[in-house]
């Protein structure tokens, strides 16, 4: 590989598109994923993740556009790329029927490893990811989140610049996840880029970058920080005793995009160009007679994923709360 690729972002991607018939399941999508970093794709179901990652792997063929994945264009040198990324479904793709012992050292045998490593390899992946008590057991028996485990061995055995993980920790409790996630952090702390699906917000909010896809389209990236300091709207939080009355007080107004309900608080979000926002919803309780704490805070990131989806969807003119870091 040239220097020049080596040097370069581990995936980039100009205008990719993907129709399936009539659907455009990926539309127009651009960005750049520098190496050694977590970089998230974050989206409701159906808005092209899984359809994305398939592309860069090369697994399926763009209708438009290019990428460019570790210096290789694909899906022309996807050969070339197979053994330089490691892939991980979004269901369980290993084999039930076989022990975990077996699954890896058929995957390793897939990666061509010669057998003076290949042991040795298996022997370390079962170390790292807590699975040498279960190397006999079968793979359909584990529970969700040793499975999890069991598939970023297999995905990592032949230490894979780059790791595609579509929605890796789905159904793994939360201190599982954390366990995942701190894995994560070690391999990117080796050099591995590692670009990771989810619907777990406080997931995203660990990535270096992130892109929120809306039914194909990326509508909005940046670091999670960069997204929720440059959200575009305005986040009123309201504590109230009785949080329905407060609900109703606020509801059906235009100027208010959004309302989500924490606990006994609610999180509205605002049109940017209202005057007196805090002042807005105040009088909007009063005329309800509702007791309430009004107070403009920072938006979250859930704030972000709202603004820039559900806006769209609502088909209101709304920003997107787009930020290019
Ligand atoms: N092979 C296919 N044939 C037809 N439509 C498809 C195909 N693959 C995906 N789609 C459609 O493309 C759209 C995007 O699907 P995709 O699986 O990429 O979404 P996703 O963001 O990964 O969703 P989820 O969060 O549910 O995993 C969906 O509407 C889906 O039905
Ligand atoms: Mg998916």
């Amino acid at each position: 590989m040239s220097a020049r690729a080596e040097s370069g972002p581990a995936i980039s991607a100009r205008n990719l598109t993907r129709r399936f018939g009539k659907l455009v399941a990926v539309d127009h999508v651009s960005l750049d994923i520098p190496r050694a970093t977590i970089y998230g794709f974050l989206g409701p179901n159906g808005s092209g993740k899984s359809t994305t990652i398939r592309m860069l792997c090369g697994l399926l063929r763009p209708s438009e556009g290019e990428c460019v994945v570790l210096g290789h264009p694909v899906p022309r040198e996807a050969e070339q790329l197979r053994m330089k990324i490691g892939y991980m479904t979004q269901r369980f793709s290993l084999w039930e029927d076989l022990t975990v012992q077996e699954n890896l050292d058929f995957m390793a045998r897939i990666f061509g490893l010669d057998r003076s490593v290949r042991a040795a390899r298996i022997e370390e992946r079962l170390r790292q990811y807590h699975l040498e008590d279960r190397r006999t057991q079968r793979a359909g028996t584990m529970s969700g989140g040793q499975k999890q485990r069991l598939a970023l061995a297999a995905a990592t055995l032949h230490e894979p610049e780059l790791l595609l993980l579509d929605e890796p920790t789905s159904a793994v409790d939360p201190q599982s996840r954390r366990d995942f996630w701190e894995s994560l952090f070690e391999l990117v702390d080796c050099g591995t880029t590692i670009l990771v699906s989810t619907h777990y917000m406080d997931e995203a909010e660990r990535c270096h970058g992130l892109a929120i896809l809306d039914r194909g389209r990326l509508v909005a990236e940046g670091s999670p920080r960069r997204l929720m300091d440059s959200i575009d709207a305005i986040v009123i939080e309201i504590e109230a005793d009785d949080v329905r009355a407060a609900r109703h007080a606020i509801d059906g107004q235009d100027f208010i995009k959004s309302v989500a309900q924490l606990g006994n608080r609610l999180h509205a979000l605002l049109d940017p160009q209202r005057a007196d926002p805090e002042g807005s919803i105040r009088a909007l309780l009063d005329q309800h007679r509702v007791q309430g704490k009004v107070e403009r805070v920072r938006a979250s990131l859930e704030d972000v994923f709202v603004a820039s989806t559900r806006f769209k969807a609502d088909g209101d003119a709304a920003p997107t709360g787009r930020a290019v870091a």
